[in-house]
């Protein structure tokens, strides 16, 4: 059976190409879903790229993985800053977790400086932009097939 990996991207983010473009550029999220799956498919391996803007539906796909996933991918958006709920959930994923976002929080505003998430994640890769995902995707195949 082919590894199974979760891409979920929270609130706002389904709006990439209108939103903010100087910040998060023109792409839209289905161009990020498309290069995830040429990587996939490339590597034999399946994803599941999900989207919300509610933090329950985030945490039950979290509480889903648990089943079925290898590692979680995650641009939990602004509720990195703000969510122990999805960091608790996190926390009872004993797979890797590899945290995603656009832009570089960390030369933004202080309130985006910190993210719950990161307590839990492998790695954190902030500020690539969209190639954000591929690297993230690219490096999560490495940690599972190791
Ligand atoms: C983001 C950064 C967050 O601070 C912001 O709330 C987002 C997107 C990013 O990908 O750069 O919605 O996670």
């Amino acid at each position: 059976m082919s590894s199974l990996i979760y891409i979920i991207n929270g609130p706002n983010l389904n709006l990439l190409g209108q939103r903010e473009p100087s910040i998060y550029g023109t792409h839209t999220l289905k161009d990020i879903e498309n290069n995830c799956l040429e990587i996939a498919k490339k590597n034999n391996i399946k994803i599941k790229f999900l989207q919300s803007n509610a933090e329950h539906e985030i945490i039950n796909w979290i509480h889903n993985a648990r089943e079925d996933a290898s590692g979680i991918i995650i641009n939990p958006a602004a509720f990195s800053h703000t969510s122990i709920a999805i960091l608790d959930a996190l926390t009872l994923f004993e797979e890797h977790i590899i945290e995603v976002h656009i832009s570089n929080i960390h030369k933004r505003e202080s309130f985006r400086h910190n993210s719950y998430v990161s307590q839990k994640s492998t790695a954190v890769i902030a500020g690539f932009g969209i190639d954000g995902y591929k690297i993230a995707l690219e490096k999560m195949i490495n940690l599972c097939s190791n």
